[in-house]
């Protein structure tokens, strides 16, 4: 048996198709087989067919009772903000100013952008994610810290420094200069650097002069397969403030347009107060949203409408995203309890399979990453998440009241979140277990 090949066993789901365009889109292993060498699914497939020809020494980690997944993706996360989480009583623009601002600040010192990332890589694979798109500070060394820290798990991230010139305390701006110089040296020591990639990250169009809308374009062109992240239309304030800050655009994503950043690799975070023009835009793009449910609901922010954005007629794509801290919980499991609100709200029922697809191959669509990650499948990294139905008393006994796979992930959804994750795979290698007396390890 050569070395790195080793396998995992047990019940497993992943996508053949896109759930909300086709019927029979899931695909269910009751006793499914993934072997998996130098950090790639080798192959995906019932035990049953190959164990017959399997070397009689191969180490398979067996989760007869557990439910594997590839792991989840989260398409917009503010890792500094974990420290203040649930902060009460605003909604957008005032809680920027009283909550954000200020726990930003603190990343100055790369000491505490070094303990807060290990914190939070820590909690996202306890939740069962293993790829995210990352807002750090405007502070170079946030995203030092945190590349280091996803580095060490060797997890496939997206990450960049915020810019951001105005409109914030003065401690938290760059300039055009600065934003643009340390930009640059950040992508050239972490774009691609093993499986690390570049976010350039305006925060929004309020913090951003247009002159540094324009430098973040130039940004987009140094290096290949860059990506592009921002907020936008998530509040009604906002919209107002963007209209007024920038009247002669036609929208609010006409600001980013016309900078130059709207296209493939381009993740939009919220856009609930956007119009059917925004959403063509998008569409003819090839710029993704990033649905935030716990967010939107928490910040009072709106409803998105997904169903309108993924209109077959001119699909968006589409991802799930946390957004921590506006986000409530850092389990893609939770978000998805609170999506299946928010399309209930919107007149739409999103079914398991539709919800589980945007947590992993929808969103690694929207990421442009769907051939690396977000399906069980050869070729694929061997980025692993293994879930506990039967986690806590009442999932354990509502278990065995569903019939189907369906009803079992509806299950999950629902009363999911990461005490459901029994143990998270990275590139092949067992990070975390829950049920270790040390849950983590950096292979
Ligand atoms: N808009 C600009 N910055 C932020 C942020 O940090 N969080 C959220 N939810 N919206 C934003
Ligand atoms: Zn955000």
């Amino acid at each position: 048996t050569p070395a790195s090949l080793k396998a995992i066993r047990g019940p497993a789901f992943t996508f053949k198709d896109n759930p909300f365009l086709a019927k029979d889109a899931l695909h269910y292993e009751e006793d499914a087989l993934i072997l998996i060498s130098d950090g790639r699914i080798l192959s995906f497939g019932a035990y049953a067919g190959q164990h017959s020809s399997l070397p009689p020494d191969l180490e398979i980690a067996h989760y007869p009772d557990g439910l594997i997944s590839a792991g989840f993706i989260d398409c917009h996360v503010h890792y500094p903000q974990l420290q203040m989480i649930g902060a009460y009583g605003e909604q957008l623009l005032a809680w920027l100013e009283r909550y954000v601002f200020p726990t930003e600040r603190r990343f100055s010192s790369p000491t505490h952008a070094a303990e807060v990332a290990c914190l939070f890589l820590r909690a996202l694979l306890r939740a069962g994610t293993t790829t995210a798109a990352v807002y750090c500070t405007v502070h170079p060394q946030s995203v030092e810290a945190f590349f280091a820290e996803s580095a060490r798990f060797n997890t496939r991230m997206v990450a960049g420094k915020v810019l951001m010139d105005r409109h914030a305390p003065p401690e938290l701006l760059d300039t055009v200069e600065t934003g643009y110089a340390q930009s640059k040296a950040l992508i050239e020591r972490w774009h691609g650097q093993g499986r690390q990639l570049y976010a350039v990250t305006p925060r929004f169009a309020p913090s951003c002069s247009p002159a540094q809308l324009d430098v973040a374009a130039s940004l987009l062109q140094l290096r290949q397969g860059l990506f592009m992240q921002t907020h936008l239309a998530e509040n009604e304030a906002e919209v107002a403030w963007v209209k007024e800050l920038f009247p002669e655009a036609k929208s609010y994503l006409d600001v980013y347009q016309r900078a130059g950043l709207v296209g493939p690799r381009a993740i939009l975070g919220h856009a609930i107060h956007v119009g059917e023009g925004e959403l063509c835009t998008c569409h003819a793009t090839g710029a993704a949203l990033a649905h935030c449910p716990t967010s939107n609901l928490f910040l009072g922010s709106g409803l998105f409408r997904l169903f309108d954005a993924i209109d077959p007629r001119r699909p968006v794509r589409v991802g799930l995203g946390t957004d921590i801290g506006a986000g409530t919980s850092l389990s893609q499991l939770q978000s998805l309890n609170e999506a299946y609100k928010v399309a209930q709200l919107t007149g739409h029922a999103l079914s398991a399979s539709q919800g589980f697809w945007l947590a992993t191959r929808g969103a690694a669509e929207a990421l442009y990453l769907q051939d690396h990650v977000g399906t069980l499948a050869a070729g694929q990294e061997a980025d692993i998440v293994i879930l506990d139905p039967g986690a806590t008393a009442l999932s354990n006994f509502r278990r065995d009241h569903c019939d189907t796979i369906d009803q079992l992930l509806f299950m999950l959804m629902t009363l999911g979140d990461d005490r459901m994750i029994k143990a998270t795979y990275v590139n092949g290698q067992p990070v975390y277990d829950r049920d270790r007396l040390e849950p983590f390890v950096y292979p």
